[in-house]
C-alpha cells in the first residue's frame, strides 16, 4: 500500500498538535483515506525543548535540507511562522515537488499570490486551512461547500487573541496586558503579538478569505486595520451600559461591485449572535445569494484545533496523491486567470453608526454646540449620556450616533476638536447593528 510521507518543519504550539493529531489518530485517518500517512522527520532549530508528545530521537533533525531532500516526503508542512525564511523554505519544497502544507496567514497574505502560482507551474497544492480562523473549516467550506454561490458578504471575529483579551477585559475586569499575557501561555498569540492586538492577523486572514470568497488575488494593502491596543475599559464599560459588547470584526462586502475590506474594534448589540462568541473562539457568517445566510463557529487557535485544520489539509493531499489529481482545486477556488481585481470602497464611503466619547466641559451650551456641528455634516444622535456632572470640568460625553457616512463623521469631529470646549483625541468606535 502506498504510504504519504510528511515532514515537518516547526515543531511549536501548532507542529505539536499536528503531532499528536497524526499520531493519536492515525487508526481513523488511515480507514478514511485508504493509505497510512507517516510522520517521517520533525526539524526544528531546538530539538532538545520539552515537547507535548515524545517522538523518537531519530525522528528530530534542526536541518530542514533532511526534509526538502528526502524523496519519501510527499508532503512538508510549514509551521515555523515569520516571512520571508519560511518564503524561501516553501518555494525550495515546491521546486523539489514536494506538496505544501502551512498555517503562516501573514506569509500567504503577503506572498501568497506568487507561491499559489509558483506551486500551480510545478503541478503541486498548497493547503492552508489553519492559516484562516484555527480549527474551522472556513476555507474548504467558502472553496467547496459555497462553490456555488456567489457571496456577498464575510463578517466576523478571525482572532482568537484579541477576542481572547476583549472577553476577560469585559467578563472578568481583567487589564489588557494581563489579559495578552493569559492568551500567550494558552498558545493563542504570534510570537510577534502586536500582530494580534494591532488587528494586521485578521486582516491577513481577511485579505486570503476574501481572495476566495470574491474572486480577487490577495489584496493585503486594501484592508483597511485597526488594532484593539488602544481601547480604554472605560468604553467597554459605557458601551456595556448602552447594550453594546466591543469586538474586534472583520468585515468584507462587495457593495454594488466595490470591495469594502476592514478591520476595527466594533460595537455589536449584546443579543448579537456574535457577542456570545468569547475567549479564543472565532465565528464567521457568510453571506453567499443561495444558501442565505450561514454561520461557522470554533476555536480560533491553539495547538489542537490548528493541528485539527492542518491534518485536514495533509490528508486532503494525500487524497489527490492517491487518487493521481493534483491540484484540482485551485488555492484561491477560481481559476487563477478568472481572478480579478475589484474596486475598492475606501473608509470615507463607509455608512453605518458611531460610538463618540468626548471629554467636554460640563457648561451650559457645549452639547448644543456638539450636537449643531453634527447635525450640520447630517449626523443624527440616536442616544447621548454624559457620566458624572462637575460644573467647569471635564466631564466624558458619550454619544451614539444613527447612521451617518465615514467622511462626514470624520469632518464633523475635525470641527468639534477645534472647539476650546472640548479635549482632542477622543474614541470613536463603529457600530455594527446587523449581521
Ligand atoms: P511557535 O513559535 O509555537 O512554533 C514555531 C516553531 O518553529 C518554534 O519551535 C520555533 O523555534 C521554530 N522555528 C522558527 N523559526 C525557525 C527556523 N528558522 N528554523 C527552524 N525552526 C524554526 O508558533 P506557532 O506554532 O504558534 O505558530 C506556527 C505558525 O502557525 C505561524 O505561522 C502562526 O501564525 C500559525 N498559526 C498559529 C496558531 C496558533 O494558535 N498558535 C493558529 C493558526 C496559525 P523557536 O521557539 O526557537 O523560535
Ligand atoms: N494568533 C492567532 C489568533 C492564531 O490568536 O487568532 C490563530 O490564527
Amino acid at each position: 500500500m502506498r504510504k504519504i510521507g510528511v515532514g515537518l518543519i516547526g515543531w511549536g504550539t501548532v507542529g505539536s498538535g499536528v503531532v499528536r493529531v497524526l499520531l493519536e489518530n492515525a487508526e481513523i485517518i488511515e480507514s478514511r483515506l485508504g493509505a497510512p500517512i507517516e510522520l517521517k522527520r520533525i526539524a526544528d532549530r531546538d530539538i532538545e525543548r520539552r515537547r507535548a508528545v515524545k517522538v523518537p530521537r531519530e525522528m528530530l533533525t534542526t536541518n530542514i535540507d533532511d526534509i526538502l531532500d528526502d524523496p519519501e516526503i510527499d508532503i512538508a508542512i510549514e509551521l515555523m511562522g515569520g516571512i520571508d525564511f519560511p518564503r524561501g523554505v516553501i518555494a525550495k519544497a515546491l521546486a523539489k515537488g514536494k506538496y505544501v502544507v502551512t498555517a503562516n496567514k501573514a506569509l500567504l497574505a503577503h506572498h501568497g499570490n506568487e507561491l499559489f502560482d509558483l506551486a500551480r507551474n510545478k503541478g503541486r497544492a498548497i493547503g492552508f486551512e489553519a492559516s484562516v480562523a484555527g480549527g474551522i473549516p472556513l476555507i474548504k467550506s467558502i472553496r467547496e461547500g459555497l462553490a456555488g454561490n456567489r457571496i456577498n458578504k464575510i463578517f466576523g471575529i478571525l482572532n482568537g487573541t484579541a477576542n481572547y483579551i476583549l472577553t476577560r477585559m469585559t467578563d472578568s475586569g481583567l487589564s489588557f496586558g494581563d489579559a495578552l499575557k493569559e492568551a500567550q501561555e494558552l498558545g493563542y498569540a504570534e510570537a510577534d503579538p502586536t500582530l494580534d492586538i494591532e488587528g494586521m492577523d485578521t486582516a491577513h486572514k481577511l485579505a486570503i478569505a476574501s481572495a476566495i470568497a470574491f474572486g480577487t488575488p490577495i489584496q493585503l494593502d486594501e484592508v483597511h486595520v485597526e488594532g484593539i491596543s488602544g481601547i480604554d475599559s472605560l468604553d467597554i464599560q459605557y458601551a456595556e451600559e448602552l447594550g453594546y459588547q466591543l469586538k474586534l470584526l472583520a468585515i468584507a462586502r462587495n457593495i454594488e461591485g466595490r470591495l469594502e475590506m476592514r478591520v476595527h474594534p466594533t460595537l455589536i448589540p449584546k443579543n448579537h449572535v456574535l457577542a456570545s462568541v468569547k475567549g479564543a473562539y472565532n465565528a464567521v457568517h457568510i453571506e453567499g445569494n443561495a444558501v442565505g445566510d450561514i454561520m461557522l463557529y470554533g476555536m480560533g487557535a491553539g495547538m489542537m484545533p490548528t493541528g485539527s485544520a492542518v491534518v485536514g489539509d495533509i490528508i486532503d493531499i494525500a487524497r489527490d496523491i492517491v487518487c493521481g489529481t493534483p491540484c484540482r482545486i485551485p488555492a484561491l477556488a477560481f481559476q487563477p486567470e478568472r481572478l480579478e481585481k475589484i474596486e475598492i470602497r475606501p473608509m470615507s464611503d463607509v455608512s453605518t453608526c458611531y460610538y463618540l466619547r468626548f471629554q467636554a466641559l460640563d457648561r451650559p451650551g457645549v452639547l448644543s454646540k456638539i450636537s449643531g456641528i453634527l447635525g450640520k455634516h447630517q449626523i443624527s444622535i440616536a442616544a447621548v449620556i454624559q457620566k458624572g456632572r462637575h460644573e467647569q470640568e471635564w466631564v466624558p460625553l458619550i454619544m451614539i450616533t444613527h447612521e451617518a457616512v465615514e467622511s462626514n463623521i470624520r469632518k464633523a469631529l475635525d470641527e468639534i476638536y477645534g472647539l476650546d470646549v472640548v479635549l482632542a483625541p477622543t474614541p470613536l468606535i463603529r457600530i455594527e447593528n446587523h449581521n
